[in-house]
């Protein structure tokens, strides 16, 4: 994999789509490393496979429409054969699944990592639900999984979370989480309905397939339980997590924290209090003062609290689909520089 990586794309929605622009561009910029689409799967669309390089214009041109992969390949899906078939050095997961169980984007993962890929995912469920056991494979296959944008789309708040504090003891993780909510919340406070402001959300792509999961707090909830596996290295399940949505916050409880100076906003938060961890999401009415309540649209933020520091917070976006595109690219990146040394070492030996 000399300054070449292959890749298959499990998924054809907004995230990877976005990602083929990303490589289109890339790829134009820089000589080394080449990215190359050699397989795609989708559900809707069929499946294409070209072990020398799709042509990624093309498949920009492709249309989200039940079958339109046969001008490329054909109708049907395949994420087996794209995976065993295309010759792909990492696949990159960003499947419809459901946040609450990781399914089918779990399933996946593991069957990419057992045929020896390298795999990338931005499905905070099944990151949230498998990390242990996806963890585990990766290990014992000798590949990397990795996952930024599973949480706060493409701020890399889980390098930044896990690399850049050895030695610190973090008592807290505390953030807003969900891009689609906090829009939501802030353009309430412009005076627009809920339902509204979801379909704003919807149509800017920042919802996922199915909105409750926005909405009823369990983007949140997966998004908590990634980060108690990734920054304090334990497993928390949903039930573990006490989880409220945004639905009960009206107008009128928007209009009135408003009065107060103060603003309703998606909290997740995780406490370590002794061996134990105690982690909850929910609406809150943040005081003035408090870092979050400055934090609006789409953009999420992630506070870390940590001995011997204090508070610390990374702030950006937290939703969208190149956003989150640039979360894999940057996966993809650092999956092919170690590659690339690994190889250089092997020669130079
Ligand atoms: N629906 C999610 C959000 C997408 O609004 O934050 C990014 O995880």
């Amino acid at each position: 994999m000399h300054g070449e990586c292959k890749v298959a794309l499990l998924g054809f929605g907004g995230v990877n789509r976005g990602l083929v622009e990303l490589i289109i561009a890339h790829n134009s910029r820089h000589r080394t490393p080449t990215i190359k689409i050699v397989g795609v799967s989708d559900l809707l669309l069929g499946h294409c496979i070209n072990k020398s390089g799709l042509d990624c214009e093309m498949l920009l041109q492709v249309p989200a429409r039940e079958g339109a992969f046969a001008v490329l390949g054909n109708a049907a899906p395949d994420n087996e054969g794209v995976i065993s078939d295309s010759g792909c050095d990492v696949v990159v997961e960003a499947t419809f699944s459901n946040v609450a169980t990781g399914e089918p984007g779990a399933s996946l993962c593991e069957a990419a990592l057992l045929a020896g890929k390298h795999v990338v995912t931005t499905n905070k469920g099944s990151v949230a639900h498998g990390a242990d056991r996806l963890s585990s494979v990766a290990a014992l296959m000798g590949r990397k999984f990795l996952y930024e944008g599973a949480v706060m789309s493409g701020t890399p708040v889980l390098v930044w979370a896990t690399d850049c504090f050895p030695g610190a003891r973090v008592t807290r993780v505390r953030g807003i989480l969900n891009g689609t909510t906090n829009f939501i919340l802030g353009q309430m406070e412009m005076g627009f309905s809920f339902n509204a402001a979801l379909e704003q959300a919807q149509h800017l792509g920042y919802a996922e397939a199915d909105p409750a999961a926005d909405v009823e707090g369990l983007d949140t909830r997966a998004k908590i339980i990634v980060l108690a596996k990734s920054v304090l290295g334990r497993s928390l399940s949903n039930s573990d997590v006490p989880c409220e949505g945004v639905k009960a916050i009206t107008s009128e409880m928007i209009a009135q924290a408003k009065a107060e100076g103060r603003r309703w906003k998606l909290v997740g938060d995780i406490n370590v209090e002794g061996d134990e961890l105690l982690a909850k999401v929910g609406p809150v009415k943040l005081m003035p003062d408090d870092p979050l309540s400055g934090i609006s649209s789409v953009t999420n933020a992630l506070e870390l609290t940590i001995e011997p520091l204090g508070v610390t917070m990374v702030t950006g976006p937290g939703a969208g689909r190149v956003e989150t595109a640039y979360a894999v690219l940057s996966d993809l990146l650092r999956i092919v520089g170690g590659l690339v040394r690994e190889d250089e070492k092997t020669d130079a030996g």
